[in-house]
């Protein structure tokens, strides 16, 4: 896959700066968590076949569709870190998940479900890290579909190198336990870093959600030479 993408290059829909990032990124200790790497996961079967025209970093509002996603709307924000705890910029981050219904932006989820799907979800979005190794995405509290708990999948890479697939769980979901994917981690710090809390916003009088997922890779800058 090439992962390279010259036409999102710093454009993404929504930028760090206009976060007020101070409650979004407010971090103790993430150097001393950083160095729990994360762990891989399944790609799974529902990476999109066809890229969507809107690839940013805000899956609630599709291009000039005017209605927004159906969801709780969710700040999902992080860093990306080297096995050594330092940032990683310029690392492609890309997150794809079901829509409320539980339909993939994938034609061998959404063929099926043409009737149900929400076509005012991008169910996939991409950024490049900033400087900082930060990334940013708005998008909805990750819903449950047959088989699986609510997650978000990741791929994380460097130049056109694919350096880390994951996914992303709701900390205290009662679906965690039975999950198939979730059982593969059997290391109790991977596992806890990638259980993931969604905290209401005080300030949000419509009921946003925050989350932090912090990734680290098992790659370094030396790598890359
Ligand atoms: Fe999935």
């Amino acid at each position: 896959m090439n992962t390279s993408c010259p036409s999102c290059h710093r454009r993404d829909f929504l930028r760090l700066a206009t976060l007020g990032s101070a409650t979004l990124f407010t971090t103790a200790g993430a150097f001393a968590e950083a160095l729990t790497l994360t762990p891989p996961a399944t790609e799974g079967p529902f990476y999109p076949d066809k890229m969507p025209l809107d690839t940013d970093n805000d899956l609630i509002v599709v291009s000039d569709r005017i209605t927004p996603a159906v969801g709780a709307i969710t700040h999902l924000s992080g860093h990306v870190f080297d096995i050594k705890g330092r940032p990683i910029p310029n690392a492609l981050v890309e997150i794809w998940q079901c829509d409320s219904n539980g339909v993939y932006l994938h034609t061998g989820s959404s063929d099926k479900n043409k009737d149900k799907q929400d076509k005012d979800f991008q169910g996939y979005g991409r950024f490049l890290t900033d400087r900082k190794g930060r990334y940013y995405f708005r998008t909805i509290k990750p819903a449950p579909y047959p088989g699986r708990t609510p997650h978000i999948h990741f791929a994380i890479s460097k130049g056109n190198k694919r350096i880390l697939t994951t996914q992303m769980y709701v900390k205290g979901d009662p679906g965690n336990p039975a999950d198939g994917i979730l059982k593969q981690i059997t290391d109790p710090n991977q596992l806890a870093s990638v259980m993931i809390d969604l905290r209401p916003i005080k300030e949000s009088h419509a009921g946003d959600l925050q989350a932090r997922f912090d990734i680290v890779v098992g790659w370094t800058p030396e790598d890359h030479h």
